[in-house]
């Protein structure tokens, strides 16, 4: 048997007719870039998330970066975050000349950890954002992150990349606080036919910077109030994604359910005395969806020889992620150094991402519950 880490053909072929149909509709208006499927998304996922206003972008990453531009963060300005994350959430910071500071993770949730968040507020001046990042897709704890930042005045912008679709009980990921974005890399909840992401805000005035300097600052053609960039969103995404978005809810539901599987065969075969199993921190707020396990981690101090011997019998794994933002080399000059954030990296030595995925079959499940099963945990 083989089980790849995940799938996408699987997910394809069913939706393959309207998927098809909706990319011959935009091929045949020739209006390839923004346009009424990127206002339908827009509109669509707005709605979905309960956010204010949504503005499809050409990627994550520059959803990101059009946020924290259209709010003039930059050289002097704190921003804190975790360092147990993809790189783009620090990678902007520092396109930008932010300054980064890092603050360690619960190592249960793997989140942003609320104690260090307050340490590092208290000992940072100028801070002018908070980044909580839900990793994997479930939310960081969002209700003590707003009441810290609301004391420091501070707003709190959501890395929401991971966790469309995902519950929490102030709101929807992404759309809690005052903003945040999503990613529609293939790989993701919602995944598009190549890059796109979308940036939410609660802020008329802001959503309207977001606008124009997603498309040069430029108001009206030819005419710049600001330095933005090209951070459009492509008619064909929009309309791949329109065609998705109804069927997220089944999706998540069908990741759950395979979490939930995980979760019950190793107890009941004692995996989870040796195993360490995703957390689920809201499972008691009613909300089906308060994680929608992007990625289901689990963790272990044999890491890397579990993951050999799952490779071994063709199962895909992934290590998110292999060295904390802070070790990185890039990041050299903030100073930083191993033992600052101990969680951040042990987690980077112990997480490993098992195949989880909608379509994943009982029996495929039932295949890697045998293998962890048959590793020689010590
Ligand atoms: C946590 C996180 N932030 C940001 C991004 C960036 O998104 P994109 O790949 O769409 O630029 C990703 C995507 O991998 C991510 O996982």
């Amino acid at each position: 048997m083989r089980v790849p880490l995940l799938d996408l053909k699987l997910q394809y072929t069913p939706l393959k007719p309207a998927i098809l149909a909706a990319i011959e509709q935009v091929a045949d208006s020739q209006t390839l870039v923004l346009g009424p499927q990127v206002e339908a998304l827009e509109k669509a996922v707005a709605a979905y998330t309960g956010a204010g206003h949504a503005i499809g972008v050409s990627s994550g990453t520059d959803a990101q970066l059009v946020l924290l531009m259209a709010l003039g963060i930059g050289p002097g300005d704190a921003v804190i975050t975790t360092p147990y994350t993809f790189f783009a959430t620090a990678g902007c910071l520092e396109r930008l000349g932010a300054r980064i500071v890092f603050a360690d993770i619960d190592p249960a949730t793997y989140n942003l950890s609320v104690p260090a968040l307050k340490a590092a507020l208290e000992q940072t001046k100028n801070v002018k954002a908070i980044i909580p990042v839900h990793l994997f897709g479930c939310c960081a704890d969002m209700e003590s992150i707003c009441a810290l930042a609301a004391r420091y005045n501070v707003p709190v912008l959501e890395d929401a990349a991971q966790a469309l679709g995902c519950a929490h009980p102030m709101g929807a990921a992404g759309a809690i606080a005052e903003a945040g974005w999503y990613s529609f890399y293939p790989t993701k909840n919602l995944g598009a036919f190549g890059d796109a992401g979308m940036v939410t805000c609660r802020d008329a005035a802001l959503a309207a910077k977001i606008r124009s300097l997603r498309n040069h600052g430029m108001e009206p053609r030819y005419y710049h109030h600001s330095v933005g960039g090209n951070f459009r969103l492509d008619a064909i995404q929009a309309a791949v994604l329109n065609v998705k978005l109804p069927h997220l809810d089944h999706w998540g539901a069908g990741r759950r359910a395979r979490a939930a599987y995980y979760k019950k065969a190793f107890v009941q075969t004692g995996l989870d005395s040796v195993l360490g199993l995703p957390h689920e921190p809201w499972a008691d707020s009613g909300l089906e969806n308060h994680h929608i396990y992007n990625q289901f981690v689990i963790r272990t101090p044999q890491r890397d020889a579990l993951r050999t011997f799952l490779s071994e019998a063709q199962i895909g794994t992934e290590i998110y992620y292999p060295l904390p933002l802070h070790l990185q080399e890039c990041f050299k000059h903030l100073g930083y150094k191993a033992g600052d954030f101990p969680e951040a990296e042990q987690a980077a030595l112990e997480s490993l991402a098992l195949p989880i995925f909608p379509e994943l079959e009982e029996a495929q499940q039932a295949y890697v519950v045998e293998k962890l099963r048959e590793f020689p945990h010590p």
